[in-house]
């Protein structure tokens, strides 16, 4: 944990401010010591240079298997490849990467911390990771040496902000949410006035047959095998998904999504195949839905697009008077 990280968290209970307790540290990163709220003495440990701010009692089940399983995923796919800037500006699309520039940025379920770089290089002032899982400690591993971008293990459900950020963005994240409603507000609550939210989430609308087909499979059956060996079984699936994106297949069946990834290497593809299976928790999100979450929270829409038809994008503003 860099010391200037200080200065934009707050305790997640009494959003009262933080005092530092150092054990560990080399030149200006702290690896070991505590936080302590200065008001209600709430205590979270630092560990392996990584604030832990979670609340056990808010830390069910369901929400420790996803923190868990997604940790192991990025553990096996933790690298960071060039192709990444393109499918981020893709996911965030038509918001302007210029914007990022001097803003004060959350990723939300910053996973292994592949936007958290792209972000840094668009010139992001402060850019902030939070996850609930152990992939915090690959994020961390690849975004150490930038001194503005930190990693912080937490809950978007209990954030240590108030609201500092003019950009919250959360790609793929949302939708493993026990309840994407209470998550998507909880993001708003941490954006200042005007502050823009950006979040990519799949859809309910063209993903029929996976809702049908496959959502069964990956909720009683690959989502229960262990991690590791279900990297290796996804193996096979993804051979056949890599094929039909090499295929005239990819003309006729969930066309615009095959083609979209047949220009990633096989590795990504994998990686795609293998983050469906894992997952321990799944909502497909209707347009409908994310339309009443935005008119609940009084939020301006800036744009809504149906991304390779699959998937929501979409951009949102908070008002001056929230
Ligand atoms: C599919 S991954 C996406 C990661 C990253 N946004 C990316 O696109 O590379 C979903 C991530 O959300 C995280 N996550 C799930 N529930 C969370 C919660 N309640 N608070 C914070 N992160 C959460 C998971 O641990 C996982 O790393």
């Amino acid at each position: 944990m860099k010391y200037n990280l200080l200065k934009f968290i707050c305790c997640p209970k009494c959003k009262s401010e933080f005092k530092i307790y150092v054990k560990t540290k080399k030149d200006k990163e702290i690896f070991g010591g505590s936080l302590i709220c200065k008001n209600c003495n709430s205590s979270f440990p630092i560990i392996r240079g990584i604030p832990r701010i979670l609340d056990s009692q808010k830390l069910t089940h369901i929400k420790r298997k996803v923190g868990e399983r997604f940790g192991t995923e990025w553990k096996l796919h933790g690298n960071i490849y060039s192709f990444y800037k393109k499918q981020f500006l893709d996911w965030i699309s038509p918001f302007n990467a210029s914007e990022f520039k001097n803003k004060i940025v959350l990723d939300a379920g910053c996973g292994k911390g592949r936007h958290l770089v792209q972000v840094q290089k668009l010139g992001a002032k402060e850019i902030i990771g939070i996850d609930i899982g152990n992939s915090v400690e690959v994020a961390f591993e690849n975004t150490m040496h930038l001194s503005n971008v930190h990693v912080i293990q937490g809950d978007i459900y209990f954030l240590p902000f108030k609201n500092i950020f003019d950009i919250v963005y959360s790609i793929g994240v949302i939708h493993h949410l026990p309840s994407p409603y209470e998550g998507f507000k909880s993001l708003t609550s941490v954006l200042k006035e005007k502050g823009k939210l950006i979040i990519w989430v799949y859809a309910r609308e063209g993903n029929d047959w996976i809702i049908k087909y496959f959502d069964p499979l990956r909720r009683n059956i690959f989502s229960k095998i262990n991690p590791k060996l279900l990297y290796y079984i996804s193996y096979l699936p993804s051979i056949l998904v890599y094929l039909s994106t090499r295929t005239i297949l990819k003309k006729f069946f969930y066309r615009e999504y095959l083609n979209y990834i047949s220009k990633f290497p096989f590795k990504e593809i994998h990686h795609i195949v293998y983050d469906q299976m894992n997952s321990p928790l799944t909502h497909y999100i209707s347009r409908e839905e994310i339309e009443k979450w935005k008119n609940e929270i009084l939020l301006k829409e800036v744009s809504f697009r149906h991304h390779n038809k699959n998937s929501w994008s979409c951009i949102f503003q908070k008002s001056e008077f929230l």
